[in-house]
């Protein structure tokens, strides 16, 4: 299950450090192999020379070590590998994870990685409940990083409580799913937020999408195991973990850039893409006319279609994904136009959603959804969604997605 995956360790400062001995003993036996960085508070519990005897590979720990660097950068360590876990991860490391602080080789190395990151907390049971960890914690799981324990029992200053790292087992356990979730071998590509269209160099034509349910999406499928593209127009929104973005502005360049992933297996559209553009952006700024009021009138704008990425993808005749997913947007008769649209755009299943004023879809965290799904012969089956956070309804999703196409077998080449 393991076999060739590269797993990079970190082990931070806490007397739990003892089990990740166990841990990479257990990992080095299901045939991954495993980095180590140990931090400064790390070494005070278990010793460089241990743990690199386990792992059989060079222990790492300073940031400015000259031969470190010359040997593997941190960056390279960053990137070569399939996962990250930090066991234990401390209170102290999961709160400058949270907050994107890098004073050190391991928390630069977590702030570089573009690879998944799983955590194994372990402190003592008041710190755990404090209020800054909570935020540090949720913080950390709206990033996308994946948590293991802490469980509950007898904690290392005889307290009994929450805290206690999980065990080398769980750890194993929650590895092999991050790493071998429903969607693993599968290719995904997602759409998200709004684009822009040009008007002249300074303006530009764009709508309210904030890019949070594209970017949830792009994050829950990561999070099953699929290699996920994510083609995003601007957002303030950060690159989900594990994923590999691609930023543009236009519907043109966002066109281009879904084509450029293809083959995938699973296609989701949930960006706002702007139906029309200047028909000819202007090179230089467009002046208000001489003298303000009574000067010159604005010139009208003359608008043409965009192309329509969602159709474009469900029309591919030799690399159309197996499934394509499309969203409705509408501020009313939400359902009957979802169905209209799943036939008009020739795609597999459309998530309808309300955006009229009050339903605080757009920007909020919340949705409320409708999925539609063609079922042939101009069928459609109409499911609803409780109201959820968009979180939600993309961890829902992405099940659903792993529900038709589960496991590897017949993924894009
Ligand atoms: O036609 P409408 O904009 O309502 O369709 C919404 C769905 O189509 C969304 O999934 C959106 O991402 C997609 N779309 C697209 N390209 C466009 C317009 C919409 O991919 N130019």
């Amino acid at each position: 299950m393991l076999t060739n995956l590269r797993i990079l360790l970190i082990i931070s400062g806490g007397i739990a450090a003892y089990k990740s001995l166990e841990l990479i003993r257990g990992l080095r036996a299901g045939g991954a192999e495993v980095r180590p960085i140990l931090t400064k508070g790390g070494a005070e519990f278990v010793t460089p020379l241990s743990v690199a005897a386990l792992a059989r590979e060079k222990v790492h720990g300073d940031l400015f070590s000259l031969t470190g660097e010359s040997e593997i950068g941190h960056i390279r360590l960053a990137r070569e590998t399939d996962l990250v876990v930090v066991a234990p991860a401390t209170a102290n490391i999961l709160a400058k994870m949270a907050n994107g602080i890098a004073d050190d080789l391991a928390t630069t190395v977590l702030l570089a990685t573009d690879r998944p990151i799983l955590v194994a907390p372990a402190m003592n049971s008041v710190m755990w409940e404090q209020a800054s960890t909570r935020r540090n914690m949720a913080r950390l799981e709206a990033d996308g990083v994946m948590t293991v324990g802490p469980g509950h029992g007898e904690l290392a200053e005889g307290e009994i409580g929450i805290g206690r790292m999980a065990e080398p087992a769980e750890i194993l356990a929650a590895i092999e799913k991050a790493l071998g979730g429903p969607l693993a071998g599968l290719r995904a590509l997602v759409t998200s937020g709004p684009t822009h269209e040009p008007i002249d160099p300074v303006r530009y034509i764009a709508n309210r999408s904030s890019g949070k349910q594209g970017h949830a999406i792009a994050g829950a499928c990561a999070r099953l195991g699929a290699a996920v593209t994510l083609v995003s127009g601007p957002s303030a929104e950060s690159d989900p973990p594990g994923v590999e973005t691609v930023h543009v502005e236009t519907a043109r360049d966002m066109l281009a850039a879904c084509l450029d992933a293809l083959p995938v297996d699973v296609a989701i559209c949930a960006a706002a893409v702007s139906d029309w553009r200047p028909a000819a952006a202007r090179g230089q700024k467009i002046k208000k006319g001489a003298g303000g009021a009574g000067g010159a009138p604005p010139a009208a704008l003359e608008l043409i279609e965009n192309p329509d990425i969602l159709a474009a993808l469900a029309a591919r005749e030799n690399d159309r994904p197996r499934l394509v997913i499309g969203f409705a947007a509408e501020t009313d008769d939400v359902v009957a136009y979802a169905r209209a649209k799943l036939a008009a755009k020739g795609c597999d299943w459309i998530l309808a959603n309300d955006v009229s004023p009050g339903s605080g879809t757009f920007g909020g965290d919340h949705n409320k959804v409708h999925l539609i799904s063609a079922q042939g012969a101009g069928e459609a089956s109409v499911e609803e969604w409780p109201h959820a956070s968009k979180l939600d309804v993309a961890a829902r999703l992405a099940e659903r997605i792993a529900g038709v196409l589960g496991g590897a077998s017949g993924g894009a080449s």
